[in-house]
């Protein structure tokens, strides 16, 4: 008997599932982009360092150069939702902090997966195929714990991030700058190569306009990092070598102390080394993560109903 394939209406889909509109496509390289999103009924409330889903139906095409995708009939029709990180452009064209909710659009700082090791990547390679003018689904209520709210204005607020993991940052030091923040703002982000530091010129021009802010870069795979014969070899420096060689609070400038410091983690998971309580005791994740080495020198991650001073998100 002949079998009869049904096509998806594709326009029909878009239209039934998508409610926003890309407005900026700024590719920092090939496996890193900031989009700027218009949601169609304009921008919700949220608080800075929230996330929002993005979601793309499975019949959109894929980037090149990722893993090839094997899909289900049943998803031929679906969409596919990830969380992303509200970020900011932090500074306006007159070099005014940018306030969330003041922007008109939504930020986004996204990192291409072209491999997985458990699933294949199913949204990244259809986010980067998007162009200015593309639809695409957002959703409507942004959420999340991880905000300023126990930061007060004479706090020390130490960013720590991996890779993307910047993105909610840079919507709280936006936040910050705007409210006059009176404490030091240390922002220190680790990432493979200098080109992935999306928003260094942006960072290097908010130190030059606030004393109490220092942006610190950590490359670990430059060839200064891996090639011991390289004439300006450091090797390979980590976020946790720069808690254990003291680095971070030279960075500081101020005592590094759980009473006056807040501690933002955000990235890959086991940077963070999210500890688990089991029969009356704090079992830390290997290889060691920044939560561990904090809370030997006195810092509390935040629990269930019980705030700390280490406030963390992991993206995996
Ligand atoms: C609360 C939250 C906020 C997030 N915010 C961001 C963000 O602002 N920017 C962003 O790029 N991603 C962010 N992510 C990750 C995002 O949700 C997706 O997982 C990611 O974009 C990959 O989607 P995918 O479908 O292509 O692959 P997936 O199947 O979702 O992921 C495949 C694998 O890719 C790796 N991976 C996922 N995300 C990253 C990343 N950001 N950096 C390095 N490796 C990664 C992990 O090994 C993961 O298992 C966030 C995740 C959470 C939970
Ligand atoms: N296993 C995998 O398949 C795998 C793993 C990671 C990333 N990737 C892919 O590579 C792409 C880029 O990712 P990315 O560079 O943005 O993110 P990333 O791999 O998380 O790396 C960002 C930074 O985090 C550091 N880092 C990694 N593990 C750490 C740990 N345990 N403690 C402290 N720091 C740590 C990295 O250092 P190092 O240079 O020392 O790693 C790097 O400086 C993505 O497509 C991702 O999927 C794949």
């Amino acid at each position: 008997m002949p079998t009869t394939t049904i096509v998806p209406d594709i326009n029909g889909l878009r239209h039934e599932h998508y409610n926003a509109t890309v407005t900026l496509r700024r590719q920092v390289h090939d496996e890193l982009v900031i989009l700027r999103v218009r949601p169609d009924g304009g921008v919700p409330t949220y608080e800075a360092g929230q996330y929002t889903t993005l979601g793309l139906g499975y019949w959109e095409p894929r980037a090149s150069g990722c893993d090839d995708e094997h899909l289900a009939e049943a998803l031929e029709t679906r969409l596919v939702q990830r969380a992303y990180s509200i970020s900011s452009p932090i500074l306006d064209e007159h070099d005014r902090p940018v306030r969330v909710n003041e922007l008109g659009e939504l930020e986004f700082y996204v990192v291409l997966i072209r491999h997985g090791e458990v699933r294949t990547p199913a949204l990244t390679p259809r986010l980067f195929a998007l162009e200015v003018g593309s639809r695409l689904f957002a959703g409507p209520h942004p959420k999340g714990h991880y905000t300023l709210a126990p930061v007060k204005p004479d706090d020390h607020v130490i960013f720590l991030a991996t890779g993307t993991g910047e993105a909610p940052h840079n919507a709280m030091l936006g936040e910050l700058l705007a409210r006059g923040h009176r404490g030091r703002i240390l922002n220190v982000v680790s990432v493979r190569n200098e080109c992935d530091l999306g928003y260094l010129p942006t960072h290097r021009r908010v130190e030059s306009l606030w004393p109490n802010y220092r942006y610190v870069p950590l490359t670990t795979r430059e060839p200064r990092n891996v090639d011991p014969v390289h004439p300006q070899f450091v090797g390979k420096l980590r976020l946790q070598e720069l808690i254990t060689s003291g680095q971070l609070a030279e960075a500081l400038g101020r005592p590094f102390d759980p009473q006056s410091c807040h501690v933002f983690l955000c990235g890959n998971p086991a940077m963070v080394g999210i500890p688990k309580d089991e029969g009356g005791q704090r079992i830390y994740p290997q290889p060691t993560g920044v939560i561990e080495l904090l809370e030997r020198i006195g810092f509390q991650a935040d629990r269930p109903g019980q705030a700390g001073n280490i406030h963390f998100e992991k993206y995996w």
